[in-house]
């Protein structure tokens, strides 16, 4: 139903300076695969096929990933080497991508605008490929979210339990439970200090979005950290009861930070030896 997904990878990644200084955090592998394949094998299989991706710099280095080399191709062609291209050739083969660029780096909601001309008027899937998430063969995040949306036909965001102490990091949410895993969202607050998170329910870099959410992010004012914070539009939508919070099966890695990049590189090593 949703065939959409915009990839936002135009933030600076300066918690992985220096490797971030010429390329985009999205193409750090975890083993061999960049973090942005992992994101678009699972809108794939979240049955997206129409990958728009925002960058800033490094453009070239996503662009360059999700094309043919030919000279490599070239290469190894019929060596014990070519099973290497296998799984990218498959992404390549499966989906189509279009990029823009953001600007000024505004914030994550000015780069989710700034992916409108990618997605026109239409539900779209959103996926922040330095959240990494694994469902140990199950169903992807993603494709429980797009099962949900049939059902709630409203934007949802994915959400985890956090440890209180960490809720200045995250946009939490509060609001009732209206079935098991699911959250009619009554209240948002971007990165909160501990004393004035509402729950402990963090929202991860998964969201659904209906095309409504533009025009509502056009109006939203510049929020914490002077960035226009896609929370503060959802808490816009939230006030029209348009908005549902799904606390996902799976296990999420915050790849955007050493620790958990090591945490997920050693969690992919153990299953895939
Ligand atoms: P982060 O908050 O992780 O910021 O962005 P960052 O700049 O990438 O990383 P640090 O904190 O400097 O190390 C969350 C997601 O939003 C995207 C990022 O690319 C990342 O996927 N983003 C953020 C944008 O595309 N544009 C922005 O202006 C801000």
């Amino acid at each position: 139903m949703i065939k959409k997904c915009l990839f936002p990878a135009a933030g600076y990644g300066t918690r992985f300076l220096p490797a971030t200084k010429a390329m985009p955090k999205e193409m750090l592998p975890i083993l061999t695969k960049p973090l942005i394949q992992y994101g678009v094998e699972e809108a794939i299989q979240a049955g997206c096929d129409t990958m728009a991706i925002v960058t800033g710099r490094g453009k070239r280095a996503i662009e360059d990933h999700f094309d043919i080399s030919y000279e490599l191709e070239h290469q190894i062609k019929g060596t014990s080497k070519e099973h290497y291209l296998t799984e990218i050739r498959d992404v390549i083969d499966k989906c189509t991508f279009s990029y823009t660029r953001q600007i000024e780096m505004k914030g994550l909601g000015h780069a989710i605008l700034s992916g409108e001309t990618l997605i026109g008027h239409e539900p779209f899937c959103v996926i922040l490929a330095d959240d990494l998430c694994d469902n140990n063969g199950g169903d992807s995040v993603l494709s429980q979210m797009t099962e949900l949306y049939k059902k709630y036909e409203c934007c949802i965001v994915a959400v985890e339990e956090i440890d209180i102490k960490n809720s200045n990091k995250y946009g939490i949410v509060d609001g009732d439970f209206i079935e098991e895993g699911v959250v009619k969202v009554t209240n948002m607050i971007e990165k909160p200090d501990t004393k004035d998170a509402p729950t402990n329910l963090a929202i991860i870099g998964r969201y659904i979005l209906t095309p409504d959410i533009f025009d509502v992010i056009r109006e939203t004012k510049p929020g914490k950290g002077g960035e226009i914070q896609i929370t503060d539009a959802l808490l816009e939508m939230a006030k029209h009861g348009k908005v549902i919070a799904y606390k996902f099966k799976g296990h999420r890695f915050d790849c955007g930070s050493v620790e958990g990049f090591v945490e997920a590189t050693n969690y992919f090593f153990e299953k895939e030896k």
